[in-house]
């Protein structure tokens, strides 16, 4: 499983970066908001960093407003993935962003049913929003195993971003449910560094190494 960063943050993104382990990153509109650079600037700044996918989202209901935001936001950079909502709408946009080459991530997905559409309509990432179904007392990585159980078993080639990770034992559990991307918040990824043994082992090493003989 790859990691992707969800964030709009630059100094998170080039952190993570620095770390070597971002394979992308996922940005949407309340992640943008918190943000004190316009939209398309940030975005500038994140795809001249980060080489692999970075995902942008149109904020227009109708096929039509979303393929005029979609083909500008594609035109920033050639890994920009245009991200769109689930809907009858943002599936038309997503068949013809398809035919043009230009890649997709269909966001806000809530049920099997709706992945799999999302990929017939060419969708290259499909993301399924994990935490966002445990606070409504539903499984979200049961979801995640169903949709990759059904991407496997019909060849399908869209990939699985498990969205809305809330904890380290998410992203466990996304990988070992078939999810091949998550994209994480930035406290999520430090916490993933954390091992209490790890920070006693070196410690340890350290004390033992001042007690040295031949200092
Ligand atoms: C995914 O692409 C979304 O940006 C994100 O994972 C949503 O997570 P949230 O439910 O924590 O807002």
């Amino acid at each position: 499983m790859k990691f992707f960063i969800d964030t709009a943050n630059f100094e998170e993104i080039k952190e993570a970066h620095s770390w070597g382990i971002l394979s992308g990153v996922t940005t949407n509109p309340s992640l943008v908001a918190k943000e004190d650079v316009p939209f398309h600037e940030r975005l500038k700044q994140i795809t001249e960093l980060v080489d692999n996918s970075v995902s942008a989202e149109v904020i227009s209901l109708d096929a039509e407003g979303m393929l005029k935001e979609g083909r500008e936001l594609a035109k920033i950079a050639p890994n920009i993935t245009v991200k769109l909502p689930m809907t009858p709408e943002g599936l038309k946009a997503c068949s013809v962003f398809r035919d043009e080459g230009i890649k997709t991530n269909v966001t806000l997905i809530f049920s099997a049913n709706q992945a799999l559409l999302a990929a017939r309509a060419g969708a290259s990432y499909v993301s399924p929003f994990l935490g966002r179904l445990d606070d409504i007392g539903q499984d979200g990585m049961t979801l995640i195993a169903t949709i990759a159980d059904i991407f496997m078993l019909h060849d399908i080639k869209s990939e699985i971003i498990a969205a809305s990770i809330r904890s380290p034992q998410h992203v466990t559990d996304a990988a070992l449910n078939g999810a091949h991307i998550a994209t994480i918040p930035f406290n999520i990824l430090q916490q993933m560094f954390k091992h209490p043994l790890t920070d006693k082992g070196i410690e340890a090493f350290l004390s033992d190494w001042e007690t040295r003989k031949n200092k």
